[in-house]
């Protein structure tokens, strides 16, 4: 039977991600596809129960099942279970695993755009599901030291328990008068997504020589964070290549191969007429 994987949420429409795994798909000559599947909120249980009748070979989860599917499968991996949050499902010996691939893909991306960069000391703007995964996997990855900056304080000081190991938490506008202290900044929150919310969640006017100031979001490709950053003088990177490799890493969780994100990341970026970083 023609294998086929998916991804599930709602809103699910206007998900990116079918068109990126059956590109790969078919690059990599493999008789498979991958389709979006509108799950409401609450319908969770049968429409796990669905995916599993139908014969789904794996899927990922977005929008508003990330949390909510935790408890459904048969196993968790680590990092997915530390953020309590699933955005991939592995079929593994007839056994669901989930693993969450959102934060790893932040890091891959910015191992991808600059490769040589240091792993010193980061800021994450946001303490929301999205800082989360990315603070757990910086951590993981052996970055010298994380501070989270919040709108609301007491998220960023629960964020900075959870992450433990000397990680700190701060106020915005703390974090505007030491932001020229810090090799990575990463900017995690709805603020300047889709033209929807104007402006930025703090200004940003003075950065460390050589930093690298990156935003999650990805439409526009790149915000007015990015713009003011690149003014300062950063290094910048934009939230697709997070997305790609998100993606990639799923992909390859499935089947066994690495799909090239290089070029998927310049092609989405043509399509929303960009340039890259
Ligand atoms: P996600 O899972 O996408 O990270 P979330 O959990 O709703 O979404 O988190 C959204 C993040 O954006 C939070 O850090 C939120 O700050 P609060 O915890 O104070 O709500 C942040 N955010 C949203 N709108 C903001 C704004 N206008 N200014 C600053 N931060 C904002």
């Amino acid at each position: 039977m023609k294998k086929w994987y998916a991804v599930i949420g709602d809103p699910i429409a206007q998900s990116s991600s079918p068109r990126m795994h059956d590109a790969w798909l078919e690059q990599l000559d493999l008789d498979a596809t991958y389709v979006p599947i509108h799950i409401r909120e609450g319908e969770l249980n049968e429409g796990f129960e669905s995916m599993k009748r139908l014969g789904a070979s794996g899927w990922n989860v977005t929008v508003p099942h990330k949390e909510a599917i935790v408890p459904l499968l048969d196993r968790i991996d680590p990092l997915a279970h530390r953020m309590q949050a699933v955005n991939t499902v592995v079929i593994e010996d007839g056994a669901y695993v989930g693993y969450n691939t959102d934060g790893i893909g932040f890091v891959r991306s910015l191992q991808e755009a600059y490769p040589e960069h240091e792993k010193g000391n980061v800021l994450l703007i946001g303490a929301g599901g999205a800082a989360k995964g990315i603070a757990f996997a910086m951590q993981q990855e052996g970055y010298a030291s994380l501070t989270v900056a919040n709108r609301s304080v007491e998220r960023a000081d629960a964020l900075a328990r959870a992450l433990g190991d000397g990680a700190k938490s701060c106020t915005l506008e703390e974090a505007e008068r030491q932001f020229d202290t810090f090799d990575v900044v990463v900017q995690t929150t709805s603020v300047g997504m889709n033209f929807a919310t104007a402006g930025t969640p703090l200004p940003v006017t003075r950065v460390k020589e050589g930093a690298i100031v990156a935003d999650i979001i990805y439409n526009p490709l790149e915000t007015e964070f990015l713009r003011q950053a690149k003014r300062a003088g950063a290094r910048t990177l934009n939230g697709l290549g997070m997305f790609v490799h998100q993606g990639a890493e799923s992909f390859e969780k499935w089947t066994g191969i690495r799909p090239d994100t290089k070029s998927m990341i310049q092609r989405l970026t043509d399509e929303l007429g960009g340039t890259t970083c």
